[in-house]
């Protein structure tokens, strides 16, 4: 349990024994400001007067009953009725002494793990993967890293588009190009160009367009050789996202890839159960639910169109289908989906509809986590100089070229390897970091300067932040896991890291809950800044220093430079011993 849910029981129980009816919350938060403690408990104003009584009276009786022996040092009422609590130093520093040696770095696994999903990247495999896919990817890894270092177990489901009328075009351009004895690899090696190709040979060629027509009926029949090329198409578009995601850290892999061809078959009967509940009604030849759960402000009933009159079904039917596997087949408890905010009236469909239909337990939370779009400097959606889409396999490139140049400029001693390495880990880490830091929902602005920049909240600062700390054991000559010995908290600096290295778990937790990453990103910059200040106010290996007092400094900055480690990882960004 975290520092917060703990203090927050026992204020809850203090609150009890002090006759307040158990309703009312403790509102147990950090405090903002030196002084006032370490935390504060704030809920006996709201309880006061809901009660009729005396404020501050009834925060000093629930400090009198609160059992705090031994972990807090000093409680206080202060202003109208806030309790403040000085935790203890001892104990603190005992905290501190277990989460060094902990690997999981003091924070226990979730009491009852569940069985969750994270819908997340999902691209079109008719084309190649563009910054468009961006987002999605690196924010629902992230999620997907923290719920399983939580202990929850985790079924990532790459949601890919791999099948629809535009499937019909390109195989029939693949099998002409075959014909002309190229290889399939080759062929696709530019999946962007030979889009292009193919979209061009269908609007000159009117031959070639009546046989891509033909080919999409063939391919929804199952004609096995259709199939084969079918497959051969997206195995081989496949291939580059995979290559994507292992450049990015990102931990999708083939076994995630659940694509909306999958359920092909569950369709059909899907729209014949909506008809049967009485759900789907028949319009103009195709098959509709109207939602009043989501009617606009004029009564106008949402449409829903689940199956088009010639008879193909839909983007909304296939998410309905895949929903019901993932809470009926998979026993998802909690279904997370990482999609563009422009998709929410999509997913608000989905997911009012499967639970009217009842295709997934009531209990199962369904969870939209929308976000804003990646800008240009210009204000407008990123794009090209020319105004096309920027590929992502550009983009990581120049992201690495631009750390590898910056990086050896830093430091033009680090051999070939190493500088290649590490520009590597920095330019990526500034990519993820420069979106994971921003508040999902909102639209953001790519600038590589600011995310290559070592100041400020980036990753190349907490790359370096860790950097610098590690440097500390090469030259203490100490291997950091053999430390022991008591942590002494006296300086301020010392106090205010401390409390900040064991409210990791606070912050973990807030991130599973709402799928915010800038949380677990503002919290790291945290760290590095109280480090900081940490150094400059505490010599650790100067000579005047006691050896105790030595062990225990070294023991906090070990502890800082795992939970950056740590906190890092979470996010899928890598850091070096030097750069
Ligand atoms: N393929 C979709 C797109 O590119 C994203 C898929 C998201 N996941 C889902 N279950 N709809 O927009």
């Amino acid at each position: 349990m975290n520092i917060r849910d703990f203090l927050t029981s026992k204020v809850q129980q203090a609150m009890l024994a002090s006759g307040v009816p158990f309703q009312h919350q403790p509102l147990v938060a950090p405090s903002r400001k030196a002084g006032f403690g370490d935390y504060q408990a704030n809920g006996a104003m709201g309880a006061a007067k809901a009660m009729g009584t005396n404020p501050r009276e009834l925060a000093q009786k629930i400090l009198e009953q609160l059992e705090l022996q031994g972990i807090a040092e000093k409680l206080e009422v202060a202003g109208p009725g806030f309790i403040n609590i000085h935790l203890d130093k001892a104990w603190l520093g005992e905290q501190l002494a277990q989460a060094q040696q902990d690997p999981r770095l003091g924070i226990a696994p979730v009491a009852q793990p569940d069985t969750l999903v994270v819908d997340y990247s999902g691209p079109n495999l008719a084309k190649e993967m563009h910054v468009g896919h961006l987002r999605s990817t690196i924010i629902g890894d992230a999620l997907a890293r923290l719920l399983a270092f939580q202990g929850h177990n985790v079924i990532r489901q790459n949601h890919v588009g791999d099948w629809g009328t535009q499937f019909g075009m390109l195989i029939a351009e693949l099998e002409e190009q075959l014909g002309a004895e190229r290889e399939a690899s080759l062929a696709l090696q530019d999946l962007e160009a030979f889009y292009q190709q193919a979209k061009q040979h269908f609007d000159r060629d009117p031959e070639f367009a009546n046989k891509a027509r033909e080919y999409v009926v063939k391919l929804q029949s199952g004609d096995p050789a259709v199939l084969d090329l079918w497959r051969e198409f997206t195995r081989i578009s496949l291939t580059h996202s995979t290559e994507i995601y292992e450049q990015l850290n990102v931990l999708l892999t083939d076994a995630d890839v659940r694509g909306e061809s999958a359920y092909n078959d569950d369709l059909a009967p899907l729209v014949a159960e909506l008809e049967q509940k009485g759900l789907a009604v028949e319009d103009q030849g195709a098959k509709v639910v109207f939602l009043e759960e989501l009617a606009d402000k004029d009564g106008n009933p949402s449409p829903v169109l689940i199956q088009k009159h010639d008879g193909g079904y839909l983007y909304a039917t296939t998410d309905l289908a895949a929903l019901r596997y993932r809470a009926q087949t998979l026993g998802a408890r909690r279904i997370l989906y990482f999609i563009d905010a422009r998709q929410s009236l999509h997913m608000q469909q989905v997911f009012t509809l499967a639970r009217i239909a009842k295709l997934v337990p009531d209990d199962v939370s369904l969870e939209h986590h929308a976000f804003g779009t990646m800008m240009g400097a210009d204000g407008k959606p990123f794009k090209t100089r020319t105004g096309g889409t920027v590929k992502l396999a550009q983009l990581l490139d120049e992201a690495v070229q631009r750390a590898t140049a910056l990086v050896a400029e830093k430091n033009p001693d680090l051999s070939t390897e190493e500088r290649a390495d590490i520009g590597r880990k920095v330019g990526l880490g500034a990519v993820k970091y420069a979106d994971l830091s921003k508040t999902r929902t909102h639209d953001y602005v790519f600038n590589w300067d600011t995310m290559l920049s070592f100041e400020g909240n980036t990753a190349p600062y907490l790359q370096y932040a860790y950097t610098r700390v590690q440097s500390i054991f090469r030259r203490a000559d100490t291997d950091p896991n053999t430390l022991e010995g008591a942590i002494f908290l006296d300086s301020e600096a010392e106090h205010a890291l401390a409390l900040k290295l064991l409210q990791m778990s606070e912050v973990l937790d807030q991130m599973a809950r709402d799928a915010f990453p800038h949380l677990l990103c503002n919290y790291l910059y945290d760290v590095a800044s109280l480090y900081m200040r940490f150094y400059e106010a505490c010599p650790v290996l100067r000579s005047d220093v006691s050896p105790e007092l030595r062990t225990s400094r070294l023991r906090l900055c070990h502890l800082v430079a795992r939970t950056l480690a740590t906190g890092l990882d979470l996010l899928g960004i890598e850091v070096m011993e030097r750069m």
